[in-house]
């Protein structure tokens, strides 16, 4: 057994409009397979169908077309949810519970003795790294950053093989996202299985060994990450932010440029340029107006270009 999750032309068609007599087909035909103890990421822009996929295996929704297994059990046997993990978009807890106690009554749900489930969800809240003086506090106090690592103690609590996570990062501030991603980096370590689900491309480049970036409910990439950034054409538009210059001045100074934009910023401007080799050019432009050179930034990376170009793809919802 290699194959930690397969998926095979998972297809979800949503009833949608008064009615529900139209049809929007939100994922179409996937088929991929996640080795053991990989880290996979799942990409998409807003809207893509990661959601959906995540939400067909963990068999909240259920699949128009196609079929899944999980740990060699077909989805549809929620027995083996016991070795797995989930955090989902937007988890909602009781709020009225304690993060310790949500965490105590998720390990009883999983079976475990009240001592096992004490030590359990204590070290659980200490490995997400939630501050020991909030354990006893209600949820509903918690701020969105607080919730997010309750979600994740919650879905590591009975030691999973794979483990689920749609947006782990969302409402995170710069330490969180730090943590977080360590955390998730360290479930590497221990061998356990990780699908990710991101709109982040950049959490995804540092955690994952392989990602499959979806479309508009199709897979348009699937590959290690390395071979992926190769798949960008590598020209990229460039930011170069100046100070000291009046927008408008420059704006005559480039008008020979093209594919140059400028915005006015407190104290300088901002241009973009389409590629990398227009940069000298601008940046002659921007000094003869006076300006003094604050960076020179890349916009993008290759794997974001995969991730928003729209290789061609049709249209994806069917009037029923
Ligand atoms: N219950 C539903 N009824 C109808 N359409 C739905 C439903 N849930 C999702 N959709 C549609 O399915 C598509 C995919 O949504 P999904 O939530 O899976 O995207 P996502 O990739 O998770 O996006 P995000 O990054 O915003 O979380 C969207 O077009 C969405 O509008
Ligand atoms: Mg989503």
């Amino acid at each position: 057994m290699s194959h930690v999750i397969e998926i095979d032309g998972l297809t979800k068609d949503y009833q949608v409009g008064f009615w529900r007599k139209r049809q929007v087909r939100a994922l179409d035909g996937l088929s991929l397979s996640v080795e053991r103890g990989e880290i996979f990421g799942f990409l998409g822009a807003n809207g893509a169908g990661k959601t959906t996929t995540i939400k067909l295996l963990m068999r909240l929704i259920y699949p128009s077309e196609g079929r899944a297994s999980i740990l060699d059990h077909d989805i549809s046997d929620v027995s083996m949810h016991a070795r797995i993990g989930y955090l989902p978009e937007h988890p909602y807890f009781y709020d009225y519970l304690t993060a310790r106690e949500l965490l105590e009554y998720c390990g009883e749900l999983f079976g475990y003795r009240r001592r096992e489930r004490r030590e359990r969800a204590a070290a659980m809240l200490a490995r997400v790294r939630l501050d020991e003086k909030s354990w006893d506090k209600q949820l509903r106090k918690f701020s969105k950053g607080m919730l997010q690592r309750v979600g994740l103690a919650q879905a590591l609590v009975n030691n999973p093989e794979v483990v689920f996570l749609d947006e782990p990062m969302s409402g995170l501030d710069p330490i969180g996202r730090r943590e977080v991603r360590d955390l998730i980096a360290s479930l590497r370590t221990v061998g356990t299985t990780v699908f990710l689900c991101s709109h982040i491309l950049a959490d995804i480049e540092v955690l994952c060994d392989r990602a499959a970036i979806l479309q508009r409910g199709r897979l348009a990439h699937l590959g290690r990450i390395e071979d992926l950034r190769q798949l960008g054409s590598g020209d990229h538009s460039m930011e170069i932010v100046v100070a000291d210059a009046d927008a408008r001045r420059m704006e005559s100074a480039l008008a020979t440029l093209e594919g140059v934009h400028i915005t006015a910023t407190p104290g300088g401007a901002r241009i973009e340029v389409s590629s990398e080799g227009d940069v000298d050019a601008a940046l002659r432009a921007a000094r003869s107006c006076g300006a003094r050179l604050v960076s020179v930034n890349r916009i993008g990376s290759a794997l974001e270009e995969l991730f928003v170009n729209d290789g061609g793809v049709g249209k994806y919802s069917s009037d029923g």
